[in-house]
């Protein structure tokens, strides 16, 4: 089945509004971001926009089964089916392959194939400049927004650093690519 945007939109309102709101404003936030990169993207652009309207899904209380929620979002996504790059897109998104590491589930996200795609990287540079209330963030900002909420010893955090170069590489792709498009300034 075709995931449009509007429908992912419904699906994550749906799954979050309520029981999250503050993760809520966080995806509200992070779609705006792609459905402005959306409009220079081409034939990838809803895509984008879907993903990011469900990128966080898994958070929803009700879909938390192993409490990973990338893994747990991408599940539940392909098991609604949703086309299997939104699925993939879901599971690997911000660095998730070396976050599953830490939390002992990278055997389980192997399911999923990481595209490491343009797109990919926008999604992430989205995410990763939107902190969790929906407010707009510098990278770095939010990567030590991310280490002060869930303290030293958490997996997120030790999963930070083990991440940390992919995800620098993943913003300093797309914003060259933003700047080439001319969209430097308003995302
Ligand atoms: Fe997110």
């Amino acid at each position: 089945m075709r995931l449009e945007p509007a429908d992912a939109e419904d699906l994550a309102q749906r799954l979050l509004a309520e029981s999250i709101p503050r993760r809520w404003a966080h995806v509200i936030a992070v779609a705006q971001k792609a459905r402005c990169i959306a409009r220079e993207l081409g034939q990838d652009g809803d895509l984008l926009e879907a993903t990011a309207w469900a990128h966080d899904v898994g958070y929803a209380p009700d879909l938390a089964i192993t409490g990973f929620h990338p893994l747990d979002g991408a599940r539940f996504l392909r098991e609604l089916g949703a086309p299997p790059r939104i699925v993939a897109l879901v599971a690997f998104h911000s660095s998730a392959w070396a976050e599953a590491q830490k939390f002992g589930v990278s055997e389980q996200l192997a399911e999923f194939d990481d595209e490491r795609t343009l797109t990919r990287d926008l999604l992430w540079y989205c995410d990763m400049t939107t902190g969790p209330d929906g407010a707009d963030l510098e990278f770095e900002d939010r990567m030590a927004e991310v280490r002060k909420r869930y303290g030293p010893d958490h997996y997120v955090t030790r999963a930070l650093d083990a991440g940390m170069d992919e995800r620098r590489a993943a913003v300093r792709r797309s914003r060259e690519w933003l700047a080439s498009v001319g969209l430097a300034d308003q995302v």
